[in-house]
């Protein structure tokens, strides 16, 4: 079986989405029964936290103790990480001893550089650029609520971050369409704009972006590792709240979506993540389904 990795969320095709949607389904119906599935026996992963983490450490452990394996984790403060080891001797050493490598760091580069040194299948569990394994989460968590996400539209409102980088990859791959609406200096990278070409709608107004959306969505206005532009980020974002307001010009069916930890009063305002549309705990939940099914594929291919 050829190695495969998942860095971004553009290194899936069209058809291995649909694959892992329908895998996902079933490894959570088997979960809701108690049912024991255990494709993944004796196999473990190593999971490294450069950054801070409840979902997606608790997800990918859990996960792989629920489908039969084992899960080691580390972070930067108590292994060699922290003190200078290249991550290329890290990357040989760590893919000799287990048989899946998960990595939350910061640039994108480094867990490139890991997977071109690793004997086994990476997962990028968040960068500065991208968190594939959460929008997986998130489309899956639209899917069961409303159904396909072709020809629909997603807003985003606040940050362009790893998350809304994300989003619009999957916009492209999966032909929905994602309009976003940013404060000025925090705009969109103009070279992905051009790249999502008719997939991306630049609004000034986060109102503009909102109307019509069948999907809602947002994250922190400050990103982990961006901690010293917080001041200044709270001021730039203050109008950047997605509010009932916004949700009352989205479409009726519209759905509200956040990858959490969330900031009530700043990027969302607590009426809409408590209110009715919100599915935020769904998509939680659906961190640890679609995760498990990721691992299978990379693990065991189709099975
Ligand atoms: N959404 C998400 O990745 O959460 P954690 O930072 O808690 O892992
Ligand atoms: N954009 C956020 C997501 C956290 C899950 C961050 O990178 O901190």
């Amino acid at each position: 079986m050829p190695l495969n990795h998942f860095l971004q969320f553009s290194d899936l095709s069209r058809e291995e989405f649909d694959y892992l949607v329908a895998r996902t389904a079933d490894i959570k119906a088997r979960f809701k029964r108690y049912e024991p599935y255990y494709p993944l026996q004796d196999r473990t992963l190593v999971m490294i936290f450069e950054k801070q983490s409840t979902r997606t450490r608790l997800s990918f452990e859990a996960g792989m103790h629920q489908l039969g394996g084992a899960a080691i984790y580390l972070n930067t403060r108590d292994s060699q990480l922290g003190r200078g080891e290249p991550v290329e001797d890290a990357a040989q050493v760590i893919s000799r001893m287990c048989d899946i490598v998960m990595i939350r760091t910061y640039e994108q580069e480094i867990v490139e550089r890991f997977s071109r040194h690793s004997r086994v299948p990476v997962i990028n569990g968040l960068t500065n650029e991208y968190h594939p394994c959460q929008i997986m989460a998130d489309i899956f968590t639209y899917i069961e609520h409303r159904g396909p996400m072709q020809g629909k539209t997603v807003a985003w409102v606040g940050d362009s971050n790893n998350v809304f980088n994300t989003w619009l990859q999957a916009a492209c791959l999966l032909d929905f369409k994602l309009k976003v609406s940013t404060p000025p200096g925090y705009e969109v990278e103009p070279e992905r704009v051009a790249a999502a070409g008719a997939h991306l709608e630049v609004c000034e107004d986060p109102m503009d972006a909102c109307r019509g959306a069948h999907l809602v969505t947002t994250d922190v206005w400050t990103s982990m590792g961006f901690e010293a532009e917080n001041e200044e980020r709270r001021k730039a974002f203050a109008d950047w709240q997605v509010d009932v307001d916004m949700m009352k010009v989205a479409d009726p069916t519209a759905v509200f979506m956040h990858c959490l930890p969330a900031h009530r009063g700043e990027e969302v305002a607590a009426e809409v993540i408590d209110g009715p549309q919100s599915v935020v705990w769904d998509e939680a939940e659906n961190r640890l389904h679609t995760q498990k099914a990721l691992m299978e594929y990379l693990l065991c291919g189709k099975v």
